[in-house]
């Protein structure tokens, strides 16, 4: 028996094509199968099912296959398991799988639990490359870097201060996801179509069976929000954003023209014509599919801007962007960290690109502020002079400020002298970032606290993933068990 009914006739084998999900429904059929199981059982336990029909239901959808068989025609993996049970068991007994349930539950349901999965999965990974990161800061966090501004050198930093601004970036994707999670754990199950059901169903006995730990409430919001699909595309589009821009740096610092650091061999390609070349390919791929990621965020927000209330079909052309946005985020994060895991620095480069080049230059006005009492302004414009000097005649600022510093501010109005050692101290990267004192600055002497409390974080983030996958480990077994309890009475019956 067709499980369709007799209402329409066949589709045409064009529209089936285009209108089926089964392509897509591989990532979500393994869930759809507990689903349909914790119906069954709640149907049972609320007597709206006969215990023994409710039990060769569910042996059927216990040992039911997730695999999706190519060229499988169907309209979707819903409808393809109904009738698989149909087939096998008779119509009298698994008609009454879909009693109290539509697909418009089932679907949003499943599609949160495998949400939850990949949440996990994404925080994990973000967890992996924050790891990554505090592995070169504590091999190499106390070697000077240029720090930039409009990509014009600014100030040295340390490596290591440099590896946390992208840290705390990533920390705050992890949050984004976390916080998320906790909206999509709530079960549409009991919504049915749209306004519920006559079926007298536990909603929060489904829901525990399945892992939430809650409900959407209203049955209409139940099957028709996507919006947290759009919530995990934006966290994931963002992740990528920040692993985007983690990967351009791999890809500057790793060029000629920076020289700052060595990619490892294993997460580079070379060239099909120039022997020599050594292109940072897995970070460009990065790079790029933040972009990938964006598109799946617009083509899910365009999909579904106006739609009306309740389920309408195109909510389906929003899941495949949802799994391959939260996936393209996922991959990047981890491929980056075995890529920042496995860098080497270029230490001689980079000690001669902090040294001399005058970026240290706003110490020398802090200190005629501070010491000497002189607006910051007025010594803004000294040093300026200085530098200009400098670039003008080709000698270190250093120099400059010894040789000239008096005549300099004697002319802007406020005559200062300052000796050689003070000025050559105040010039000095490593000293200069010594200097800092404000929290979340660059000074090196704050870094090892620094590297601890982020190894906290790491800590924490990984024991809130062991949670949330011990429940969600629990409350299988917990549906597994009850299936087993309810499928034994098959064998006393048959
Ligand atoms: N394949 C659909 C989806 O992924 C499942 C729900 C279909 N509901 C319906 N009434 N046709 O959204």
């Amino acid at each position: 028996m067709d499980i369709r009914g007799p209402r329409l006739r066949k589709p045409s084998d064009e529209a089936l094509a285009f209108t089926s999900s089964m392509a897509d429904d591989g990532r979500i059929a393994r869930k759809v199968i507990l689903v349909n199981l914790a119906h069954m059982v709640a149907l049972v336990r609320a007597g709206e099912v006969d215990r023994k029909v409710g039990a060769r239901c569910a042996k059927f959808l216990a040992g039911a296959s997730a695999e999706i068989l190519p060229g499988a025609k169907a309209e979707d993996f819903h409808q393809q398991l109904e009738q698989a049970a149909v087939d096998a068991l008779g119509v009298e007994t698994a008609g009454f799988i879909n009693y109290g349930k539509s697909r418009n539950d089932q679907v949003a349901t499943a599609i949160r639990m495998e949400l939850r999965d990949s949440i996990i999965a994404l925080v994990s990974s973000v967890a992996g490359l924050q790891s990554a990161l505090l592995s070169q800061a504590r091999k190499h966090g106390a070697v000077l870097v240029p720090g930039y501004t409009h990509l014009q050198r600014a100030q040295p930093t340390t490596f290591a201060h440099h590896l946390f601004a992208h840290f705390d970036a990533f920390q705050r994707d992890a949050e984004r996801a976390l916080q998320l999670y906790t909206r999509v754990n709530l079960s549409p199950m009991g919504s049915a179509a749209m306004t519920g059901t006559s079926v007298k169903l536990d909603r929060r006995y489904v829901a525990g069976l399945l892992g939430f730990s809650g409900l959407v409430r209203n049955s209409m919001d139940a099957v028709s929000s996507r919006d947290f699909a759009v919530e995990a595309l934006s966290f994931a589009a963002i992740a990528a954003l920040d692993a985007s821009r983690l990967a351009e740096e791999l890809i500057l610092w790793s060029s000629a023209e920076f020289g700052f650091i060595e990619l490892d061999d294993s997460y580079a390609a070379s060239s099909s014509i120039m022997p020599q070349k050594k292109n940072a390919v897995t970070a460009e791929m990065a790079r790029a599919k933040a972009g990938s990621v964006i598109g799946g965020l617009v083509a899910a927000c365009a999909i579904l801007k106006a739609l009306p209330y309740s389920y309408n079909l195109d909510l389906q052309e929003i899941t495949p962007h949802l799994w391959r946005g939260i996936d393209d985020a996922t991959a990047s994060l981890s491929v980056l960290a075995g890529m920042v895991a496995s860098a080497s620095l270029m230490k001689g480069r980079l000690n001669s690109a902090v040294s001399g080049d005058g970026s240290t230059a706003v110490g020398l006005a802090n200190y005629l502020v501070s010491e000497r009492g002189i607006s910051f302004r007025q010594a803004h414009a000294m040093v300026g002079e200085l530098v200009r000097a400098s670039a003008e005649s080709g000698s270190p600022l250093q120099e400059v400020a010894v040789s000239r510093l008096a005549r300099v501010s004697a002319d802007l109005g406020k005559k200062v002298s300052v000796d050689r050692v003070t000025i050559e101290s105040l010039l000095d990267p490593q000293r200069f970032l010594e200097r800092i004192a404000t929290k979340g600055g660059a000074n090196p002497r704050s870094m090892l606290r620094e590297i601890r409390q982020r190894e906290a974080v790491i800590t924490s983030t990984r024991s809130s993933l062991s949670t949330l996958k011990a429940e969600l480990t629990a409350s299988e077994r917990r549906l597994r068990a009850t299936t087993d309890g309810l499928t034994r009475e098959v064998k006393s019956v048959d």
